[in-house]
């Protein structure tokens, strides 16, 4: 039986024809004597009758199961009187069955299709392939693929060029940890996945392309989260002769035409703009959610001769004290004010004050510590009102932001104050060049080492904490979509940045050569940007895990129950490969 159209093209024109599905069984009910399928394919269910007259086809029907491939021919007829399901795109008619051929029959099922719950992610993985049946599925996946095209058509129709570049590199230090593979041909050598197409990308700008994009596949073998994978795609692009205006314009129009193609909604240009220092204060956090205020307000002047010996302290040694306001807090009991204690915790602070606001001043175990004019100080400056709950953290500046920052985007989903219908686009400029890394004593790139500072920067070991990058992130409810920056295309500056960085030169040279060598060739401006392809799909499609997204993504603790990777390999592979294995770790 040859298919006339999908199940979920069958509609009211269709009445009167006779046509032939197929699909699987979705469900299946029996009325008295008939039968009803609903049969899904891709693009939808239809609703497929079996009628008793037709014996030999009817007892066949009567043994069809759940996810069995069938074909079926028939009339479509306008479904009877008080039968219409207003809630189906098919649901005024049906396919009364003349043919039917079984094409594949199903054991039982690990898991539902039709009413997904809660089956675990393991076993959702162990059987994606039936997963992927879901009708949500589906519809995310037919948007991914709508979205990277329209991605094309933009690009393609600005005059930038499609190239591909290599997953066999050179494994270089900075950013996350590389996935590396072995070299048959040279033994003891190893290539590296590449993390981003970063530095061929500003070789293609050295070789003159000027506009390169790419759909680009990236690996970095990190820790897993719920925005994180270890391959993950990118929609990496470069330009030439361009300022950071000239690059965050084309993600504006980019993204302006993506959220109209996918979501028929108008975002609006220019995005608001942010700097890091803004976003780390108010928002703790270098990604602020935007869509709703509890702002983080700064405490380090109003509080500076505080008798509370914390926060005294913590200012003393350089540290910073900031504070929130949680509306209606004072509500909390005593022991969800020490679970809020427990959860900034886990960002390193080491304890949470609090007071709770009173029409006539404020209550806690801490308030005897303040003076008046203190506390008025911080209930004007928080704009806090009776009944609500002020909290705060002392220590070094980055455990603040990280403990406020998480604790603000917690309480605003536990006191509904995201509106879900909203796409607050921003972005994140003025970054500093560098941060200090205190694990290995040096200064670390904050973006990657390739990032423009800014006109007239100091490049001194010194100054290394003001340097401020050419550098913009693009936000989008708090996810960090993309980021990008102008980068340095003179070769002292670049060899400045990476002896700031602590890579010798003779590591520069081992490492970094090629680049170096192409920026010494007449390298023009230029910079670029990548968005989070699936970051993008997954706020597309409302889901909050780019899993669901990912056809087939890995596990939490990096494996595909499906295919069993990653396993082992025979002893001939790893001979020919020159690779021993000394330490086998026990399997969980
Ligand atoms: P960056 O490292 O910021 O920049 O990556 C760009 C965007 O890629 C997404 N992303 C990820 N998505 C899923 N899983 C991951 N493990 C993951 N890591 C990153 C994020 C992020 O914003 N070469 C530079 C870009 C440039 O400067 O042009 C780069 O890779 O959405
Ligand atoms: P203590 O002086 O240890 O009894 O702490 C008094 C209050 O200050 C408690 O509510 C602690 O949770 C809080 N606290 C302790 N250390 C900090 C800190 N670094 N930042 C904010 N609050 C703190």
């Amino acid at each position: 039986m040859k298919r006339s159209c999908y199940c979920g093209d069958v509609k009211e024109d269709s009445i009167g024809k006779e046509l032939i599905v197929s699909g699987w069984v979705h469900s299946r009910r029996d009325h008295g004597g008939v039968i009803f399928i609903d049969l899904r394919d891709r693009e939808g269910i239809v609703q497929v009758v079996f009628q008793p007259e037709n014996k030999e086809i009817f007892s066949v029907a009567e043994r069809l199961r759940s996810e069995y491939a069938i074909s079926v021919k028939g009339l479509i007829r306008h479904r009877p009187e008080g039968t219409v399901n207003p809630n189906m795109p098919t649901g005024k008619v049906e396919l009364v069955v003349s043919e039917l051929e079984v094409v594949n029959s199903a054991p039982g099922l690990p898991f539902e299709i039709s009413d997904y719950v809660d089956t675990s992610e393991e076993l959702r993985l162990k059987y994606r392939y039936l997963d992927m049946r879901r009708p949500s599925f589906q519809k995310n996946f037919i948007m991914r693929h709508k979205v990277s095209q329209e991605i094309r058509n933009f690009l393609n129709e600005d005059g930038f060029l499609e190239i591909e570049t290599p997953f066999l590199g050179k494994s270089t230090p900075e950013g996350a940890r590389d996935f590396l593979v072995p070299s048959r041909i040279h033994h003891g050598s190893f290539y590296a996945l590449p993390q981003s197409p970063q530095i061929f990308k500003q070789i293609l700008m050295v070789a003159g392309f000027d506009k390169y994009y790419q759909i680009a596949r990236c690996f970095r073998d990190e820790d897993l989260r719920a925005d994180r994978q270890l391959e993950f795609t990118q929609v990496d692009l470069e330009m030439s002769f361009v300022e950071e205006n000239d690059v965050m314009g084309v993600i504006e129009r980019m993204l302006t035409r993506i959220f109209k193609t996918a979501l028929n909604i108008d975002v609006k240009t220019p995005f608001e703009r942010m700097s890091y220092c803004e976003a780390m204060i108010k928002y703790g956090s270098d990604k602020p959610d935007t869509r709703f205020d509890m702002f983080i307000q700064d405490f380090c002047e109003e509080l500076k001769n505080s008798g509370f010996g914390v926060f005294s302290n913590v200012l003393a040694k350089g540290g910073v004290v900031r504070g929130m306001c949680i509306p209606k807090g004072s509500q909390l009991s005593r022991s969800e004010i020490d679970g809020l204690t427990k959860f900034v915790g886990e960002y390193g602070a080491k304890g949470l004050a609090w007071m709770k606001i009173t029409e006539t001043g404020a209550e806690s175990n801490i308030v005897k510590y303040f003076k008046d004019e203190e506390i008025k100080a911080i209930i004007s400056k928080l704009g806090a009102k009776a009944g609500d709950l002020v909290v705060f953290l002392a220590d070094e500046e980055k455990i603040v932001a990280q403990g406020l920052g998480a604790l603000r985007l917690k309480m605003g989903k536990e006191l509904g104050l995201i509106d879900k219908n909203k796409f607050n686009f921003l972005w994140v400029i003025d970054f500093p060049m560098f941060e200090w890394d205190r694990e290995e004593k040096r200064w670390s790139a904050l973006h990657h080492p390739f990032t423009s500072p800014k006109d007239g920067e100091e490049l001194t070991a010194a100054n290394a904490a003001k340097i401020k990058a050419k550098a913009y992130d693009v936000v989008l409810n708090g996810v960090e979509l993309g980021g990008g920056s102008i980068r340095i295309h003179k070769n002292e500056t670049q060899k400045k940045v990476f002896e700031l960085l602590g890579i010798s030169e003779e590591a520069a040279k081992e490492k970094f050569g090629f680049l170096l060598d192409a920026l010494m060739y007449g390298a023009p401006p230029h910079g670029g940007v990548a968005l989070g392809f699936d970051r993008l799909c997954a706020l597309l499609a409302g889901e909050e895990s780019i899993r669901e997204v990912i056809a087939f993504p890995k596990t939490q603790k990096a494996l595909d129950p499906m295919s069993s990777a990653p396993s082992e390999v025979s002893e001939k592979q790893l001979k020919e490969l020159g690779v021993r294995i000394v330490v086998k770790q026990a399997k969980n």
